[in-house]
This record gives structure tokens, sequence and C-alpha cells, in this order.
């Protein structure tokens, strides 16, 4: 079955097909000859997962489903949030993201945080669904490990003594906030979703 991930992040785009296995053909953005920046202003995440999925689809007519996610911390009323990407500033860095992030919790002992990720799957049929994964965890003193992107080095699955930087991959992917999504996901389109293809 062929489907389009909307997402221009290659990290993200390995790991989904990891995922996904074989039975899917996945297409990355750059696949459907779409090369610039999806629209991400609605301000929430279900609600930019939703908008980028509605983009695509508008723009290039594939069945593609869209992710947004965030990290979210107790301490900080849930900051970094819908703002995760550029919590440092629009460079997008994950090393300043990472140490402003360690900043704002000099001192503080509530480290409590999670990972969330929202899936939105548009169709043919203009019908517009949505996934959600949560990870608990909390967030460490300082970065550990060298494996992933993003928030990695300094997120401590809930029950682990490894942060998600010292994971493997295909271990992150047995618990992370996006495989839970993409799991629901895919037992939706195992179920429900009838391609017509040979998926
Ligand atoms: P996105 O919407 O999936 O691109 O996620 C927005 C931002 O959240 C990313 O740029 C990362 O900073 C952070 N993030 C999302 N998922 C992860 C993850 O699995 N590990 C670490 N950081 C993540």
């Amino acid at each position: 079955m062929e489907l389009c991930f909307a997402t221009h992040n290659l990290n993200k785009l390995e790991e989904v097909k990891k995922i996904l296995g074989s039975s899917y053909n996945l297409q990355g953005l750059a696949e459907i000859g779409c090369t610039e920046e999806l629209p991400e202003t609605t301000g929430t995440i279900a609600g930019n997962s939703r908008q980028k999925a509605e983009y695509v689809f508008a723009k290039y007519g594939a069945a593609c489903f869209a992710d947004d996610s965030g990290l979210e911390v107790e301490a900080l009323q849930g900051a970094p949030g819908v703002d995760s990407a550029f919590y440092a500033g629009p460079q997008k860095s994950y090393q300043d993201n990472v140490a402003l992030l360690l900043h704002n919790l000099t001192g503080v002992t509530n480290r409590s945080a999670r990972f969330i990720t929202i899936i939105t799957f548009i169709t043919e049929a203009r019908k517009v669904w949505q996934f959600e994964g949560i990870l608990k965890g909390e967030i460490t003193d300082s970065p550990r490990g060298v494996k992933g992107f993003g928030y990695d080095p300094v997120f401590l699955p809930a029950g682990s003594a490894r942060t998600l930087a010292e994971m493997e991959l295909t271990e992150k992917n047995t618990i992370s906030h996006r495989a839970k999504a993409m799991e629901l996901f895919l037992s939706f389109l195992d179920k429900e979703y009838d391609s017509g293809s040979n998926g």
C-alpha cells in the first residue's frame, strides 16, 4: 500500500519506515515533489498535525499522514510543547534547545515530562482521523547518549535507567510516543481502511 508521510525530517521517516515494515511503500515529501516547508501555525500540536496533512493532501492529492510532536514538561507548565522544535530560537538547533531546557530546569526537583505525538491521516475521500501516543518520563540533569535526535539525550523514559539517546532505534521504537501513535494508526489501517490496493 502506498502512503505519504508528510515530513521533511529524515530521522522520523527512517523511524516510521522501520515501524511500518515492508507491506507499506512509504514515501517522503521529496518523493512526491514537495520541497517547501509545511505550515505549522495553529498553536497546538493537534492543530499543526492536521494543518500539515491537509496542506499536502490539498496541494499534492496524496493520501497522506502527518505527525506533530512535542515535549511537555510539568514544571514548565507544558513548555516547550508546540514550540519544541524552536524552543531556543528559529535556528531549530537540537543542542540549543536541550541547553535552554536544562537551564530553565536548574534547581527544579520536579523533572516529570512527557512526549506526545498526534498523527493525522487524510484519505482520498477527504476524511480525517487522528491518533495520539504518549511517552512519560523525566528530564535528566545533563545529556547522556548520542543516538536519536532532539531531546533524546535528556529524556529518561519512566522505568528506564537509560535515556532515549542511549537506546538503539529499535528499542526506542517499542516505547516511543510516535511508535504508540503509529501503532494505533496501523491497527486502524489494518482493520478499517480499505485502500483498494494490495496493502
Ligand atoms: P515534530 O513535530 O515531530 O517535528 O517534533 C517537534 C520537536 O519535538 C522536534 O524538533 C524535537 O525537538 C522534539 N521531538 C519530537 N519527537 C522527539 C523524539 O522522539 N525525541 C526527541 N525529541 C523529539
